[in-house]
């Protein structure tokens, strides 16, 4: 039924305009208690099966929303009664910023997959601190919160910006997320590179422990899967040595591999990161090179074309505690997270393992290259 509304409905609609409006319709059910009771009963039943532990953290299970989707978190109860395991709300920036102008958010339809150059709109650090603090969950889930650069925040004063959103949101995030992957901000992912991440991490991290001293807050790194091998093993090596509690892998690809010939060519061309089932092969990719690094020291959390159940199952083998999606749900529509769930848990009753947590990374293992 989603798929003929997608089709009649949502693709005749601007994709932002079209996502608001799913948008208001998940916070408005959220609202009306029998409806979201029985909305939670129908889209997120849980699998004992599926329960997962990842950086201290005990969740439903290990599917989770992306960042990007709730960037001011405004709708978290309404993504967990929608089945998400937890929510990664962001990317929050130091200051409020209106991000890029519109038109910035295209669909790839015959290719499964979304263009976007967002920007990081977002109402920043101070409004979406206030916005955690006075919330009162409905739904118990875990909230990440991943942070990013303001734009006109020169690239020299980038620690400091990040450094006040960590202070402003670490009290209210389960998990906070060094976003520093995104490809709609200019030299946002030069701060990969480990002369410039060292710092950066560090001082997130004193933030965070300055400010909650009371509790760890956990700090993740999120990659770009376009970085070279080496890179990607240099930031596994840098995690490790400070101790980081986890790696996202990936965001969206500048690149423009393999997309069908479906696409119209003026689409593809669109600047921005695409997303979706083309960034399948290299997250996974990314993953296993993370996971053949890093092994069980830091967890690592899977993302990029996450389409079905079998997916998510494979993002585990290949090392992932945790997994996201995105555009997947913008495809699937609001049964996505109840089919995964389900197929997840088949999967793991006809695997050779007894938990999620013995499969993870187990593809590796089995190729004998972990560390
Ligand atoms: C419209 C859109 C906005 C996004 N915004 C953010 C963001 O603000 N911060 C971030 O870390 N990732 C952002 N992402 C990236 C996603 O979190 C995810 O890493 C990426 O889309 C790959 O997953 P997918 O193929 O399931 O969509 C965005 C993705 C999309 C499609």
């Amino acid at each position: 039924m989603y798929q003929l509304f997608f089709r009649l409905v949502f693709t005749r609609m601007d994709p932002e305009k079209a996502h608001h409006l799913a948008f208001r319709w998940i916070r408005l059910a959220v609202r009306v208690p029998v409806l979201r009771t029985f909305l939670a009963a129908a889209l997120a039943p849980r699998h004992k099966e599926l329960r997962t532990e990842a950086f201290g953290l005990r969740m439903h299970g290990p599917f989770g929303l992306a960042a990007g989707f709730d960037k001011n978190a405004v709708a978290i109860d309404g993504m967990a009664m929608l089945g998400f395991d937890h929510v990664e709300v962001g990317t929050v920036t130091g200051e409020a910023q209106p991000g890029n102008p519109r038109k910035r958010l295209f669909r790839l339809v015959a290719d499964r997959a979304l263009i976007n150059r967002m920007g990081f709109n977002n109402e920043g650090s101070l409004a979406v601190a206030a916005r955690l603090a006075a919330r009162e969950p409905v739904f118990r889930t875990v909230v990440g919160v991943n942070i990013g650069k303001t734009k006109v925040v020169p690239e020299a004063d980038a620690v400091a910006d990040y450094v006040k959103s960590a202070e402003r949101l670490a009290p209210y995030a389960d998990y906070l997320v060094v976003n520093v992957s995104s490809p709609n901000t200019p030299g946002l992912r030069d701060l990969q590179a480990t002369e410039a991440l060292r710092p950066l991490l560090t001082a997130v991290r004193a933030a965070a422990d300055r400010t909650v001293p009371a509790r760890r807050v956990p700090l993740l790194v999120k990659i770009a899967p376009d970085l070279a091998d080496e890179d990607v093993d240099a930031v596994a090596d840098l995690a490790v040595e400070l101790g980081l509690d986890g790696i996202i892998a990936t965001n969206t690809t500048i690149a423009r591999d393999g997309l069908g010939s479906a696409t119209d060519p003026s689409l593809v061309a669109e600047t921005g990161g695409l997303s979706g089932a083309p960034l399948k092969a290299r997250s996974l990719e990314v993953l296993r090179r993370l996971y053949a690094r890093v092994g069980d020291r830091i967890t690592l959390v899977g993302v990029g074309g996450i389409e079905s159940a079998e997916d998510v199952w494979q993002r585990i083998l290949a090392g992932a505690t945790l997994v996201q999606g995105y555009s997947g749900f913008i495809y699937a529509g609001p049964f996505w997270s109840r089919a995964i769930h389900k197929g997840l848990a088949a999967r793991l009753r006809t695997s050779p393992y007894a938990t999620l947590a013995d499969a993870v990374g187990a593809d590796v293992k089995k190729a004998g290259k972990t560390v």
